[in-house]
């Protein structure tokens, strides 16, 4: 890893054992984009900007009609001086103008990586990790400067990007864009792939061709959302899961953002990812910095494969905090699917009773435990104990649990206020809204203004409170509509377009606060399941409820989308009742344990009401996977047949020393005319042998990842196998 300065050619080369990045400044202060991609020992400028004469292209020196800022690739383009694409930054003076022009200023070199003050960001343990380079730019007319921060890891093909704007002026600024990143590459023969779905069909894979023109993903919703994830990748034509040069971009943030790509007219393309420029500007006072999110750049020449385990790594170890980032997940009963808001302590402990006796570690209560809350409509903000239902209070109740031998965890949904509830009655003025106009409703309920900081305190000390109130080992953190009538009855007018970035920030504030304070709890997010899967929430919460739909089925498929960018041990997955209730698919316990196995596993039915036979599979089930989690949860990630191309589903974890392998297969419908599948392992060391643990069966791992696997021939609906190998010395 090494960042390095040609003092004399003005070029910065970053590099590690597998991508080189690498800028330019020219004359004049142009800081220009020339290299990124595999890595390159020494640069010497084999492919060196060509300068025409384009027509309707600017030049800003008359006397060289072969310069414009329309034609060479920008490091941090703006708006205004004849580059016509895209910017990645514009702004507004109190003159009304929205010009600006950024050269070079001065640029250090520093080891490790800085923190975001404020803002979830990957990290460097120490300063041998990681390497970082701060460029700064300046508009000397407003007396502006933009600092781009790039750092590169030593273990990790992954650049990490980040922009300070800082106004040395005398005047306000107001931002109307400020990308994280963007990156002018110098041909467009790419591919672009991007994950789209909606409550409870997440992370869909959607890739195409790139077009000329403008091609965007976004959310205004003021949650990263589950109509788009904050990622973007391209991909040279030919590339797939093992093989080929893919460039993704993905940013450490929850809310509302844009990720685009534009092809423009000479073939080549920029892609930029940041805030949402759309509804958002930042007034920034003389004196005052803006900090834009961290976006997390990988280069992989492996294919997406590749891009996803450099994720998952960089993720699993310099993303996710606290003491469970390295330790194997529990497994859990949530009692939502099961019950619904309808229970007391004893149909609690029933169903803590049967969890115990399968071996399940933890009991999380689920919606429904405070206030008043038999069903949706009330009590969200009063996070006090429901006395109908649990007369004993919450720390009976965990108690309880714990003498069974299982950790207890609970519910919040720590952002929402219900309008019947005390908190609403006492702070109609707390919530998300503009003056003089009807607040709507999401799931009968609104947002709090968590760009007040006296917001943000109530929800931290009620939460610190009830946390402090009982033994609770794990806290669902749930976020179940999105923001409306967007503003904020506490800032003036000239700051309401910063209010969903202001929420944000509180958000942020809040989880640092709570998780911080409560160093043992487990913390997993959810937003209507997978809806804030973002870096941003895992900073803060290391896993995360990847969907509310629990049918094994789409599962294969949510997952699946899910494991492009985040690590297996991030991503929650349950086995549910059948018929499903979302779906209303009936599944095989089979594909349902297994499906669920290739997550965190947990359980969300009512266990009082299986059959012996069913309580014995589970039994066994649970039973294996605490013998596999830590090379699932903790393992290097294989996919090998995308259920988004068929019928079938497959994947693989192997241990980082390479001594264990856990497979599993998934077909979801019979066909006629069976095929004979033979499943190619990956990952494996080719000159060691392989133990298969159900039959004792020892296979080199280079016949496993050639010849493959023969998958037996299942019959019906539905059917799975997970298949086990261990390294063996043979004598
Ligand atoms: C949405 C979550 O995804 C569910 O698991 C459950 O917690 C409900 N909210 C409770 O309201």
């Amino acid at each position: 890893m090494n960042i390095h300065f040609d003092e004399k050619r003005k070029i910065f080369h970053l590099s590690n054992k597998g991508t080189s990045y690498v800028m330019k400044v020219l004359d004049g202060g142009y800081l220009v984009h020339l290299y990124w991609g595999r890595s390159i020992v020494s640069y010497n400028e084999s492919n060196p900007l060509i300068f025409l004469d384009r027509g309707f292209s600017p030049n800003p020196n008359p006397m060289n009609r072969s310069f414009s800022l329309d034609t060479i690739p920008h490091e941090y383009p703006v708006y205004g001086n004849g580059d016509y694409r895209q910017p990645a930054f514009q702004l507004q003076l109190e003159d009304g103008s929205t010009i600006s022009d950024l050269r070079y200023h001065s640029h250090r070199i520093y080891h490790g990586k800085s923190v975001l003050k404020g803002l979830p960001a990957t990290y460097a343990e120490n300063d041998k990790e990681a390497i970082s380079l701060e460029i700064v730019l300046e508009d000397a007319h407003l007396g502006l400067s933009v600092a781009l921060t790039y750092c590169i890891f030593r273990d990790h093909d992954a650049i990490s990007r980040s922009v300070a704007i800082t106004n040395h002026g005398q005047c306000n600024i107001k931002l109307l864009r400020v990308s994280s990143a963007s990156v002018d590459f110098r041909d467009d023969e790419f591919e672009w792939l991007t994950l789209y779905g909606s409550h409870t069909n997440e992370r869909n894979i959607e890739r195409r061709p790139l077009t000329h023109g403008v091609q965007a993903i976004t959310s205004a919703r003021g949650a990263s959302s589950p109509q788009q994830n904050p990622f973007m990748a391209l991909l040279r034509k030919g590339a797939d899961e093992s093989k080929g040069e893919v460039y993704a971009f993905n940013l450490v943030y929850s809310g509302n953002f844009l990720a685009q790509v534009e092809v423009e007219q000479y073939h080549t393309c920029r892609a930029s990812i940041g805030i949402n420029p759309f509804d958002f500007t930042w007034l920034l006072g003389p004196g005052e910095t803006f900090q834009t999110p961290e976006a997390v750049m990988v280069f992989s020449s492996d294919g997406l494969g590749g891009m996803s385990r450099t994720y998952h790594e960089l993720y699993r170890s310099r993303l996710c905090r606290g003491k469970h980032r390295d330790r194997v997940r529990p497994i859990l009963i949530n009692n939502w699917e099961a019950t619904y808001f309808n229970f007391d302590a004893q149909k609690l402990e029933s169903l803590a009773d049967e969890a115990q006796r399968l071996g399940i570690e933890l009991f999380v209560l689920d919606d429904g435990w405070f206030g008043h809350r038999d069903d949706d409509t009330s009590s969200l903000g009063d996070w006090q104990v429901d006395k109908r239902k649990l007369p004993d209070g919450l720390a009976d109740l965990a108690e309880r649990i714990r003498a069974r031998g299982m950790e207890f965890g609970l519910w919040f949904e720590p952002e929402m206020i219900s309008e019947d509830s005390h908190l609403y009655r006492e702070h109609p003025d707390w919530c998300i809204q503009v003056e003089g106009r009807p607040k709507t409703l999401g799931r009968n309920q609104f947002v709090l203004d968590l760009s007040r900081p006296e917001v943000c305190d109530y929800i931290v000390r009620v939460i610190t409170e009830v946390l402090n109130s009982a033994p609770i080992s794990y806290v669902k953190w749930d976020m179940n509509r999105h923001l409306t009538e967007v503003g904020s009855l506490a800032w003036p007018p000239e700051r309401q377009r910063e209010i969903a970035h202001r929420y944000i920030l509180g958000l942020y504030h809040v989880m640092e606060q709570i998780t911080s304070s409560f160093p043992d709890i487990l913390f997993e997010s959810c937003s209507g399941g997978g809806g804030r899967f973002d870096p941003g929430m895992l900073f803060y919460m290391p896993q995360t409820w990847a969907s509310d739909n629990s049918d094994a089925v789409s599962r294969l498929n949510i997952q699946y989308g899910t494991s492009l960018v985040y690590p297996i041990s991030t991503i929650g997955a349950h086995v549910s009742v059948v018929p499903n209730h979302q779906v209303h698919r009936v599944t095989s316990l089979d594909i349902r344990s297994h499906v669920a196995m290739s997550g965190n596993l947990g359980f969300e039915l009512d266990l009082t009401k299986l059959s012996e036979e069913e309580k014995d599979f589970i039994r066994t089930t649970i039973s294996q996977y605490k013998e596999i989690r830590s090379v699932i949860q903790f393992g290097d990630f294989y996919r090998l047949l995308d259920p988004f191309q068929g019928n079938e589903a497959a994947w693989m974890f192997v241990s980082e020393n390479k001594n264990e392998a856990v497979v599993g297969y998934f077909k979801v419908l019979a066909q006629p005319g069976e095929r004979i599948r033979f499943l190619r392992l990956n990952g494996l060391h080719p000159d060691a042998k392989y133990k298969h643990a159900e039959t004792g069966r020892i296979y080199g791992g280079d016949e496993l990842m050639h010849a493959g696997l023969t998958i037996p021939v299942m019959h019906g609906d539905f059917t799975s196998v997970f298949y086990r190998f261990q390294q063996v010395e043979l004598t």
